[in-house]
């Protein structure tokens, strides 16, 4: 069975004990066969939230990472820093970085990322943004659409749109051989999860504020 992914980006909303109150709140949280789990807290509190989750199947990711082990990065996450507190797993490109950092290249820090086969989720908000020529299956990729009109506006994008986008995603991706999921990201909600979760060509969704308070989060991984 084909498992649908929800990934929770805490962003910047939490402060150190609502992390770790959610956190518990999701450890006791029964998560439906069908679904997987991934939390991404911000980077202050990814280690302890990490700890309190890895004994369930919800995995923790990082959002962002700068580096591999660059040593003159002040202010970056890199990929050793991240796999030494057991996190294998970061979100990539989201709108907010690119938003912050003008000249963000994905094809520059996959370049770094790719070779350690160190996970990632690729947010995009255009199918220009996609590197598929240096995508692969050697290991997990995932992708996720987030239009910036979408994300924490309440406007979310119709099943329509999304399904449009995705399968013009999906059809570059089958003629390089690529497996890769494409998740949906932007006001996702208990409202409409369900139905958004429920097409084909959605594999999961990245949900933002929604994920940052358990009832709504629980709704969500239990909407299907
Ligand atoms: P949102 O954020 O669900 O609050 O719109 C989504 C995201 O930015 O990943």
């Amino acid at each position: 069975m084909e498992q649908k992914i929800i990934v929770g980006n805490w962003k910047n909303y939490l402060n150190k004990d609502e992390s770790v109150k959610l956190a518990k709140e999701i450890l006791d949280e029964k998560i439906p066969d069908k679904i997987r789990v991934m939390i991404s807290p911000n980077n202050l509190y990814l280690n302890q939230v990490n700890d309190i989750l890895k004994q369930s199947s919800v995995e923790v990711i990082g959002q962002n990472v700068t580096s591999y082990k660059s040593s003159s990065d002040t202010g970056g996450v890199t990929i050793i820093g991240l796999k030494d507190i057991g996190v294998d797993r970061t979100i990539l490109g989201h709108s907010e970085v690119r938003k912050r950092n003008k000249s963000f290249k994905s094809e520059e820090i996959l370049k770094e990322v790719i070779p350690e086969e160190f996970k990632f989720i690729l947010c995009f908000e255009g199918i220009e943004q996609i590197p598929f020529n240096i995508l692969n299956n050697d290991f997990e990729i995932i992708l996720a659409y987030e239009p910036v009109w979408a994300i924490g506006t309440g406007e979310t994008a119709s099943v329509e749109h999304i399904n449009e986008v995705h399968g013009m995603v999906k059809s570059e991706l089958s003629k390089l051989n690529l497996d890769i999921p494409i998740l949906y990201g932007g006001s996702v909600n208990p409202d409409n999860s369900n139905e958004i979760l429920s097409q084909e060509l959605v594999d999961g969704v990245l949900v933002g504020g929604a994920s940052t308070n358990y009832d709504d989060l629980h709704k969500i991984i239990n909407c299907l």
